[in-house]
């Protein structure tokens, strides 16, 4: 019988349920109930502790309870020849759509100025923007990024995509590329960054970059701090080079208490929860996967190790 090994902390037992559920024929296990090691064909997991891979030899597979596997991929002790599969999508773009949404329509409708008039009890209009006018780009349009990009543009919002490897997604302008990095981000009023942590994307919204969006232009940051320079991002905003940012993800999470970003009057923070991996969902997409992997079928979010995601 096919095992598959869940290790989710303390949600564990919610997630091997739906296991149980979905997919009654596999033999799912939540971490630390008994289960012989060898057995162990599949492991679902997030975040478990130091050394864990190794006790299980015979694994065909490891997924990620999540999109981002970044953290996965650095551990020391991540078995270099068996195959991470993150999840692709599973819920969590239609979430991070909604969030990227907030970003816009706060640079749309100029909350962080008027935020910063109520604390003066200034009543002050400023001129309407119609959504059209609204230039949205969008970094990286894999599974969640594609979904961001065309979930705005049907909106009406005038949106462009850049991704490493060339796109085409209808109703978006897609480039790729750092040159064209470069002229995206001089048109861009609202960034979202969705691309995934790697080598090639750490810091890649350093000043210089940040600075070549034009004056007035607003950040959503909601895939991983290590990609923004937040000095950078303080000092844009310190100048009013930018008009704001919404913040769901830091170098350090949590956010420790004594940053500057918490009481920055251009920043919205919130605790990384732009896209939440929902249970259900993932555990069907899961099993699916298993499944195909099973019939030798290829599946979709198997992490490239030269690419890193
Ligand atoms: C969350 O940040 C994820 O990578 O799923």
């Amino acid at each position: 019988m096919t095992t598959v090994l869940v290790h989710a902390g303390r949600d564990g037992p919610q997630w091997q349920a739906q296991f149980a559920r979905i997919a009654p024929d596999l033999h799912s296990v939540a971490w630390p109930d008994a289960i012989e090691a060898e057995r162990v064909d599949y492991i679902a997991c997030w975040s478990p502790p130091v050394n864990f891979f190794g006790a299980y030899p015979r694994v065909k597979a490891i997924f990620a309870l999540g999109a981002g596997v970044d953290k996965l991929l650095s551990r020391p002790d991540f078995p270099a020849h068996v195959s991470l599969v993150r999840l692709t999508d599973a819920g969590m773009a239609e979430q991070m759509l909604e969030y990227a949404l907030y970003g816009v329509l706060s640079y749309q409708r100029r909350m962080p100025a008027y935020a910063a008039q109520q604390m003066r009890a200034e009543w002050r209009k400023h001129p309407p923007r119609s959504r059209g006018e609204v230039r949205v780009s969008v970094l990286g349009l894999g599974a969640i990024g594609g979904v961001i990009a065309q979930g705005i543009a049907a909106l009406g919002y005038a949106v462009g995509g850049w991704s490493r490897h060339p796109r085409s997604l209808d109703g978006v302008r897609c480039v790729s590329g750092d040159e064209s990095l470069t002229t995206l981000l001089e048109r861009s009023d609202v960034l979202v960054n969705v691309l995934p942590s790697t080598a090639q994307t750490r810091r890649l919204l350093n000043h210089e970059r940040l600075s070549r969006l034009p004056r007035g232009a607003y950040v959503v940051n909601c895939s991983r701090g290590d990609q923004l320079d937040a000095q950078a991002l303080v000092t844009l905003l310190d100048q009013a080079h930018l008009s704001g940012a919404l913040l769901d993800v830091f170098d350090a999470e949590p956010l420790p208490p004594d940053s500057p970003l918490w009481r920055h009057p251009g920043i919205q923070i919130t605790p990384h929860v732009a896209g939440t991996t929902l249970i259900e969902p993932s555990v069907a997409q899961i099993v699916a996967k298993i499944r195909d992997l099973e019939s030798g079928i290829a599946v979709a979010g198997v992490v490239q190790p030269e690419r890193a995601y």
